[in-house]
């Protein structure tokens, strides 16, 4: 390792780049699809930030390099780290826990043993290209030890972490056998970001049950022990967003308006397009939808002929079987679908098991009347974001389940339970009815919305809340008077 250090550092379990193999056998790295690296991209510049992460292939051993103005530092992990812990620890233990077990987790130690071990990795990586009183940013359950494991190699650091993911209720975490590591890895940061109050909470309540710490939200009392000072921690809620303005700038385009009117006039000019757009997850409820439409079609309150639901279901952790059983389950109840209500002119449920494109995906959501997102249990759910961003003509509606973390700042979608197949059934046929004026009504406030939390004014939070935390305890040799604090992101309601 070369001796260079950064006074900024992002650690993720994915780098924002993903490698690609061009036809004459030269590999580049192109960004990948995601907010993140557009939120911290200019961060990142500012501060001569570095983002250390894994290449997305195994045995991929690389030296780093620039990409984009942002010094990459990539990690490796073989195909016994890919087995244990990526499809092993987080996502088939994880996972599955987190999202409220709608998969049983599998628990087993040598998956625990990579997954320390993988987190270790990544430590020493971040500790060797840290600065002296670097700030550094860690995301998501896969690198839940890394804030514990970095304050014991170099305390002069300013650690914040974010779990992109829901923290579940602690009937559930409690489950884990490792549950006192996880709530102890993550106590090593100073400031620790959840995207819902209630994930938060649930955080908190975990703290004091396994460890008998007082807290007093957003403060988290870690006491004194050996030589380590007592400290204060913050856990909040920080729901992450979308870069919407970009979002907008592209649906806005002659080309991704003219893709729009391609894909209406493809599928055959319905009246009504419906959109589902998710990666292919168990937790997305993608089963659930299909039931609600399929019953809509066989009850004829839907007509083939009018209506089309275009399922995009990008492919997804293919390893794990799972997600294997998953995707024979939908492509069967797709087929069924489409045999039993298509004509030869007209499908019912067009499905696109691919990635696409940001350019495809604005055409996509500029041409869909109604999105149906039916998650049973997420994080956030940018999807509802970037359809919003990307109608900017104050149309279309957003049909969202109350179980994503979205549905704590959209209250103006059509809310749903996606367990409650007749009230998404209800809610579809009211929001292919809806009047225009409601349309628009509704539209306008969540747009209104979502450009008051972009994701700029996302990082920005968590980093001021971040650098003040750290400001504190400097001053008083713990993290004090918190109640001073302004929590800008404070405003969304709870659910
Ligand atoms: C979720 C997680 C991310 C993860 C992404 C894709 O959004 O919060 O951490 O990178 O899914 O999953 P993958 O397993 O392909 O990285």
């Amino acid at each position: 390792m070369s001796d260079e250090r950064y006074d900024f550092i992002v650690a993720s379990n994915r780098l924002p780049v993903d490698r690609v193999i061009d036809d004459d056998g030269t590999a580049s790295w192109r960004r990948s699809p995601g907010g993140l690296v557009t939120a911290l991209e200019p961060v990142m510049r500012d501060a001569d930030g570095a983002w250390v992460g894994w290449g997305g292939q195994a045995d991929l051993e690389l030296e780093p390099f620039d990409w984009d103005g942002v010094r990459i530092v990539p990690i490796k992990l073989s195909e016994d780290d890919l087995e244990k812990f990526y499809e092993g620890f987080c996502n088939d233990t994880l996972w599955p826990l987190y999202h409220d077990v709608i998969a049983p987790p599998h628990y087993h130690r040598v998956w625990w043993d990579s997954y320390v071990s993988v987190n270790q990795r990544f430590a020493n990586a971040i500790a060797a290209v840290s600065s002296q009183g670097a700030t550094v940013w860690v995301h998501d359950y896969q690198l839940q030890l890394v804030p514990r494991m970095l304050r014991q190699a170099r305390p002069d650091l300013t650690i914040g972490f974010f779990n992109h993911i829901p923290f579940p209720a602690y009937g559930i975490f409690s489950q884990l056998p490792w549950r006192v590591q996880i709530i102890e890895g993550l106590l090593g940061a100073d400031v620790i970001g959840f995207q819902r109050v209630a994930d938060a909470g649930n955080f908190s309540r975990a703290v004091r049950r396994l460890l008998g710490y007082s807290t007093k939200s957003p403060v988290i009392e870690v006491p004194h022990r050996g030589a380590h000072p007592a400290r204060r921690v913050i856990a909040r809620a920080f729901p992450i967003s979308i870069d919407v303005a970009g979002f907008e700038h592209l649906a806005r385009s002659p080309e991704v308006q003219a893709r729009a009117r391609q894909i209406r006039e493809d599928l055959g000019n319905p009246k009504t397009i419906v959109l589902g757009v998710d990666r292919l997850d168990y937790t997305k409820g993608i089963g659930h939808r299909l039931k609600a439409f399929g019953e809509l079609l066989a009850e004829g309150r839907l007509k083939v002929e009018d209506v089309t639901l275009v399922q995009v279901a990008s492919p997804s952790r293919e390893r794990v079987e799972t997600y294997r059983q998953l995707r024979d389950e939908i492509e069967q109840t797709v087929g069924r679908i489409n045999g039993d209500y298509g004509t030869i002119s007209h499908q019912a449920v067009s499905y696109l098991h691919h990635g696409f494109p940001r350019e495809e995906m604005a055409a996509l959501y500029v041409a869909a009347d109604v999105l149906l997102v039916t998650a049973l249990r997420d994080g956030m759910n940018l999807v509802a974001k970037e359809y919003v961003a990307a109608r900017f003509d104050d149309d279309g509606v957003l049909v969202l389940s109350e179980f994503t973390g979205a549905s704590d700042e959209l209250r103006t979608a059509l809310l749903i339970n996606p367990h409650d197949i007749d009230g998404v059934k209800d809610a579809v046929m009211r929001a292919i009815e809806m009047p225009r004026a409601e349309r628009r009504k509704r539209m306008r406030a969540l747009r209104k919305r979502v450009r008051e939390n972009d994701v700029t004014h996302w990082s920005e939070s968590f980093l001021r809340a971040l650098a003040e935390a750290r400001r504190r305890a400097g001053e008083t040799g713990g993290i004090d008077a918190l109640g001073e604090l302004e929590w800008t992101v404070d405003r969304a309601p709870r659910a």
